[in-house]
């Protein structure tokens, strides 16, 4: 039997008082697992992942990691924590060549900084034969292989990603989404907003999805992948559970 090691519970949280984005969501994630998020535009996926990350406040419910509430975490001790939040913009430094941006990842990191650059290089040969160029000319694929490279700095237990497949061709987006899947045979737990449903519903363990800021359907993803509810989800067309 799998552990759980983040349970959202009834979550409640917005970006303004009295306007609640996501209202009432659970989520259970298991350790070393990949779970992916899926649901409409404007659904709250961001919103969610962001709540998990200390970045917008949650008025009710909870959020428990490995049993301890995390309800009120701040952004800056997420990596104490074990945890990484990788945005979906903005997640490198553009004009920083590719070892600047990690050794910024690995600032906080300490005299195992060098060794953990190393371990980097080795698990991401792409990066480690462009170093030296800037961020911004690599493709949008290794954009994204780097932003997790600087996730991954800390050594932490979960990453959260925020569509990291975003904008990038099928092939890119495998890639990526192949490389998450990886990770969770090294023991990382992962938890993957995504827009490519099927791709990413063909390589994850778990799915949930949502609309309108509530928990529509969660189940196995390979039981969800080619299941219609989670079109029709998609499509707007039907809702199992409707706005309170
Ligand atoms: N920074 C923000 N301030 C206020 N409202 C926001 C902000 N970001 C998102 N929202 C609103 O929250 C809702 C859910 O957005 P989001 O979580 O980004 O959805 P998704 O990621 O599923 O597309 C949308 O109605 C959106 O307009
Ligand atoms: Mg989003």
């Amino acid at each position: 039997m799998s552990k759980t090691i983040l349970e959202v519970r009834n979550i409640t949280a917005g970006y303004v008082p009295d306007l609640p984005i996501l209202r009432g969501v659970s989520i259970s994630i298991y350790a070393g697992s990949l779970t992916v998020i899926i649901g409409p535009n404007g659904a709250g996926k961001s919103t969610l992942i962001k709540s998990i990350a200390g970045l917008v406040p949650i008025s009710e419910g909870m959020i428990f990691l490995k049993g301890e509430n995390v309800s009120s975490i701040r952004p800056h001790q997420l990596a104490n924590y074990g945890i990484s939040y990788v945005p979906q913009s903005n997640n490198i430094f553009r004009t920083l060549t590719v070892k600047q941006n990690l050794s910024l990842a690995l600032r906080n990191v300490g005299k195992n900084a060098t060794d953990r650059l190393t371990d980097l290089l080795h698990q991401f040969p792409n990066l480690s034969v462009k170093l030296n160029e800037k961020a911004g000319a690599l493709s949008g694929g290794q954009r994204q292989f780097l932003a997790v490279a600087m996730a991954l700095a800390t050594s932490p237990q979960i990453i959260l990603l925020d569509e990291p497949s975003a904008g990038l061709s099928p092939k890119a987006s495998q890639e990526v989404l192949e490389m998450l899947n990886e990770m969770t045979s090294r023991g990382v737990t992962i938890i993957l907003v995504e827009q490519n449903v099927n791709q990413a519903l063909s390589l994850a363990n778990h799915c949930y999805i949502l609309a309108e800021g509530v928990n529509q359907v969660d189940g196995k993803a390979s039981e969800l992948l080619g299941n219609s509810i989670v079109s029709e989800i998609y499509l707007g067309g039907k809702r199992l559970r409707v706005q309170k």
